[in-house]
């Protein structure tokens, strides 16, 4: 059915317009074709074609309900495990779990620590929470320490993530667990980009540094190939989410069908490390191609990315790499701060030498296209 704006959306028209203008607008791009290689998906160790569903695809309610499957406790049991933390509770999106244990943790009296860069969905929950939020500067732990000296009549909570999605860095785990015990904090660490590909066998950057945050969130929908995602931590705190997290009291359940592709990607992850070396040895092979451009690549790991600045100018280059069948994303404002557009490489199992090969390769020739030989 053809239908224009109608009269009181038409405000939206204008502040469309203006995002096209600033280069900011985002627009469908037709998924891959078969021949394009992928350098943006977070399905690092390459499992998303492998996790087959079995199982219901409907919960039918909130878990609270009727919607308790025997997939849901399958998956949370091998979560706790991977983690090696106590007890876990599933959600059906990270986005979910970070807004519904930010939220259920912190309320009007309290204070909630944030770095600067964090995702999204951290941020909603902490606005949800209605605490007092101070932002501190990205990996910033005096300032976070500052924010903790600061008078407050209720509890702190000190939110991050291990392995920056967009910057590719990490802060100091065990020095922030310190710090968070020495001035009585509870600390959330979302390890989304982390998990299946760094730290031992896998298990994030939190067992890579021997700290146990208080909640731990990992997702299922990238390393793993599925979908949903889980928060780890003692059974006190998922009996409260259980009961506090709205976004899990007040939704249907996770899909039976996907819990159970989940606990298969946590299965086939550890039965196939190589996974994990591949696409880590595949970002350290684009870290040099690309470094020998001379490009401004940050952080490290399987998340690598060229800080182009404009906003205009990353979407451009984005096209051009693309039409040499390398698919490629800009990211630009909201998403990363002004003045920080990029392009943001991942590496995942399926490359090997030659694809990362012909990466460097179309960027060579995008360069050129720019006039930077
Ligand atoms: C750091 C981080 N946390 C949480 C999420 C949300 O996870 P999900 O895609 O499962 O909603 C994302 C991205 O999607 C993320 O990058």
């Amino acid at each position: 059915v053809k239908q224009g704006t109608p009269p009181a959306l038409r405000f939206l028209e204008n502040a469309i317009a203006s995002l096209r203008r600033d280069g900011l607008l985002r627009e469908r791009v037709p998924a891959s074709s078969a021949t394009a290689m992928s350098f943006c998906s977070n399905d690092y160790l390459a499992l998303a074609a492998r996790t087959s569903q079995r199982g219901a695809v409907g919960a039918g309610a909130s878990r609270l309900m009727a919607g308790e499957r025997l997939e849901h406790a399958e998956l949370e049991q091998a979560a706790a495990d991977l983690v090696r933390m106590p007890d876990a509770l599933a959600f059906t999106s990270g986005y979910a779990a970070n807004v519904g244990t930010v939220a259920a943790l912190a309320g009007r009296e309290d204070l909630v620590v944030s770095d600067a860069l964090n995702h999204a969905s951290l941020v909603d929950g902490a606005r949800l929470s209605r605490a007092r939020v101070e932002i501190v500067p990205h990996l910033d732990l005096g300032a976070i320490d500052a924010a903790l000296r600061l008078p407050r009549s209720g509890r702190a909570l000190v939110v991050t993530e291990s392995y920056f999605s967009m910057d590719a860095d990490a802060p100091d785990l065990a020095r922030l667990r310190d710090l968070c015990d020495a001035r009585g904090a509870a600390l959330i660490v979302d390890e989304a980009h982390a998990l299946g590909v760094l730290g031992p066998e896998g298990r994030g950057l939190c067992a890579a540094s021997g700290a146990r945050p208080d909640a731990l969130v990992g997702t299922f929908g990238k390393a793993f190939g599925a979908g949903g995602a889980f928060v780890a931590g003692c059974s006190t705190l998922v009996s409260w989410l259980w009961n506090r997290a709205r976004p899990f009291v007040f939704s249907t359940g996770l899909s039976p069908a996907l819990a159970a592709a989940a606990a298969d990607g946590i299965r086939l992850a550890a039965r196939e490390p190589e996974r994990r070396e591949r696409a880590l040895k595949a970002a350290s092979r684009l870290r040099t191609g690309l470094g020998g451009l001379g490009l401004d690549l940050r952080g490290f790991g399987h998340v690598v990315p060229w800080i182009v600045g404009d906003a205009v100018a990353a979407t451009r280059i984005a096209e051009r790499v693309r039409a040499r069948g390398i698919d490629v994303r800009a990211v630009r404002p909201p998403s990363v701060p002004h003045g920080t557009a990029r392009l943001r490489f991942t590496t995942t199992a399926a490359h090997d030498d030659a694809a990362v090969d012909r990466a460097v390769e179309a960027v060579t020739v995008a360069l050129v296209g720019e006039g930077r030989p």
